[in-house]
């Protein structure tokens, strides 16, 4: 029924249109600006709810296209160009964001970005890991028209960002040399098409044959990801990225480079390599308060074994990263972990790359807690629910400690950064170091002494560490060990050997939760609030047995921090559920029942 209506809607709205086209006279600027913008909004829907749309009306829609185009031939991209969306832009983007993504606000930063893209400026955004750099093209690609090129060096992620932009109900697709010449084909043809918001490529392929597919679209955005990868004083050098600038003649389109790297050097780097011009630069504020910064140093009867041990024991059920510095202290962690019945895989660049990408997914998915890696893990994950990570040894640079760190709590509630560290580390890194080119490894000596420095220095952690990155910040108060004097493993007991695993039951742990106070989960469940923090526990169980049940991984359902916002709202019907930062559309219609019930105290599922 409703589903009739509103394809009734639809159909007048696109007579009347045009009508509207038809009667007026084509030269008119007025009357090409308002068609040019009505036929965007009803672009915009045709990609939400293809659905509603009648063969006829989609034909009638590209006559008013071709028509608006014709006297414009220089710009085919005029009825659904820059110039429409930039008038839309500030309330379009707005509009994409609750209705597509489902958040209630820009977070800093993004909407800079957006607007600047939305102009058709060139725009550099350095912005913290996790601060949401991805929203920053994918909402202009929706708004675009056209099709959006994502560069990234992350091919063993690309599938994942797809899969994630169709959940929110955006075209996109990947392509590299992992597929099947007829998927290819397929692809290449919805691309060619124009049914595509977004198409992801890596460097790489763009030199090749993804280059060749590309002729003959229609380009509104060439997104560079992770654009630290241009420089060669970045941690990510890879050559391929030194092409782009060609795409970007080629195409005409503006870029937008994002990247969590912030050194001048490196901001430098992009903006000349990618020759850019004009860009409008925005840096977001690299002081991510969630993150509970805690650091000790090893010694004196403390080993980062049994201090990871520790930590992760108190942590259990809780998604987490465990960085350590050799391949072999990463096996045998993650072996000691495991021997602890605790679900965790090592991961490491000695690995066969699919074993790489097992543990990868296990880990997305929630079937493995604690990924205890190398450097080699992590850039580009997107695990919204990493609850902390754990430096088992002393990181090698700044910038490095700065983006492991930043993999926990993207969904913007607290997570636990723990760094062990010690002198022993330096002469470490010091020896691996050795085997690189002599002018490269006496600067990355540098970069690990720093790294020390920083780790014994005085003083609030988040002020020191984004001062490094060149911004004032008064101390947190309450975010880091130095401002709270709180020891972190003395809220982690020593651990047992034990066999077999003992789960706590939801009481004891929440007991434990009162007990420890400490960083592990308060705050997660909407703080103080002990009804609040019940119903959270009781929300995650109804979110593991839904995810469950569709195969996803839990935080594809809700994320940790909206179901905090759930529980500290206790929402009574859908209006008020609709309004927890999280909840969109979408999720409304899939989960509102399931929700509602458990806040109303029904079990569906049982723990
Ligand atoms: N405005 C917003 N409101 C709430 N959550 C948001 C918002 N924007 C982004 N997020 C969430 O923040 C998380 C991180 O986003 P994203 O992956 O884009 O980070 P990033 O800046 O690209 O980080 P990285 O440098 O690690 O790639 C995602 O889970 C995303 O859903
Ligand atoms: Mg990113
Ligand atoms: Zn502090």
């Amino acid at each position: 029924m409703e589903h009739d209506r509103a394809r009734r809607a639809l159909e007048a709205e696109v007579e009347d249109l045009a009508g509207a086209w038809r009667l007026g006279d084509p030269a008119d600027p007025a009357l090409r600006a308002t068609c040019a913008e009505r036929l965007a909004a009803l672009r915009a829907r045709w990609r939400a709810r293809p659905d509603l749309f009648t063969g006829a009306s989609v034909e009638r829609l590209r006559e008013v296209a071709r028509a608006l185009g014709e006297p414009a031939r220089s710009q085919p991209s005029l009825p659904l160009g820059p110039a429409a969306p930039s008038r839309l832009a500030p309330e379009a983007a707005r509009e994409v964001l609750r209705s597509v993504f489902g958040h209630a606000d820009f977070r800093p930063g993004q909407e800079a970005i957006v607007s600047a893209v939305l102009a058709g400026r060139d725009c550099l955004g350095v912005m913290p890991t996790g601060a949401g750099k991805s929203l920053t093209y994918q909402i202009p690609a929706r708004l675009l028209g056209g099709t959006t090129l994502v560069v990234s060096p992350l091919i063993a992620l690309m599938k994942d960002q797809v899969d994630a932009m169709a959940r929110v109900g955006l075209r996109a697709a990947f392509l590299n040399s992992s597929l099947a010449p007829d998927e290819r084909r397929e692809r290449v043809r919805a691309l060619r098409r124009g049914e595509l918001e977004l198409v992801y490529a890596a460097p790489e392929g763009l030199e090749a044959s993804v280059g060749e597919a590309l002729s003959g679209v229609r380009l509104s955005l060439i997104a560079v990801d992770e654009a630290h990868c241009i420089s060669h004083w970045g941690h990510d050098f890879r050559p391929a990225y030194r092409n782009l600038a060609g795409l970007r003649e080629r195409f005409g389109a503006p870029v937008l480079a994002l990247t969590a790297t912030a050194t001048p050097e490196v901001t430098r780097d992009i903006v000349r390599q990618l020759g850019m011009s004009d860009p409008l630069l925005v840096r977001g504020s690299f002081l991510r308060r969630n993150l509970r910064i805690h650091a000790r140093k090893k010694g004196d009867g403390l080993t980062g074994q049994d201090a990871v041990l520790r930590l992760v024991q108190a942590r259990r059920d809780r998604s987490g990263i465990v960085y350590g510095l050799t391949r072999r202290s990463v096996e045998a962690t993650a072996a000691a972990l495991r021997s602890h019945r605790i679900r965790a895989e090592a991961y490491h660049a000695g690995m066969e790359a699919d074993a790489r990408a097992r543990v990868q997914d296990a880990f997305q998915s929630g079937v493995v807690d604690v990924v205890v890696a190398t450097v080699a893990f992590g850039m580009g994950i997107d695990k919204p629910d990493i609850r902390y990570v754990v430096h088992r040894d002393l990181p090698r640079s700044i910038e490095a400690y700065y983006q492991e760190i930043g993999r926990a709590g993207r969904d913007g509630a607290p997570s636990d950064c723990v760094l062990l560290y010690s002198w022993a580390d330096v002469m470490s890194w010091d020896r691996m170091l050795d085997e690189g080119e002599p002018d490269v490894a006496a600067w990355q000596r540098g970069q690990v002494r720093a790294m020390f420095r920083v780790a014994e220095g005085e003083g609030c952690r988040h002020a020191a560490l984004v001062g490094h990155f060149g911004e004032d910040a008064l101390d947190c108060g309450d975010a880091c060990d130095r401002c709270t004097g709180e020891d972190v493993l003395a809220s982690a007991p020593a651990v047992a050997r034990r066999r077999g695993r003992v789960r706590p039951g939801r009481g004891e742990r929440a007991a434990r939760r009162g007990r420890r106070g400490g960083p592990a989960t308060e705050g997660e469940a909407g703080g103080e609030d002990p009804r609040a923090a019940e119903l959270f526990e009781a929300l995650r169980a109804w979110r593991s047995g839904v995810a469950r049940a569709r195969g996803v991984p839990a935080f594809v359902v809700f994320s940790d921090a909206t179901l905090a916002g759930i529980a500290a709202a206790r929402p009574r019907d859908r209006d008020e559920l609709s309004e927890v930062s999280g909840v969109g559309p979408r999720k409304l219609a899939e989960h509102a029942e399931g929700v509602l019930a458990v806040v109303r105290g029904q079990k569906i599922f049982d723990q």
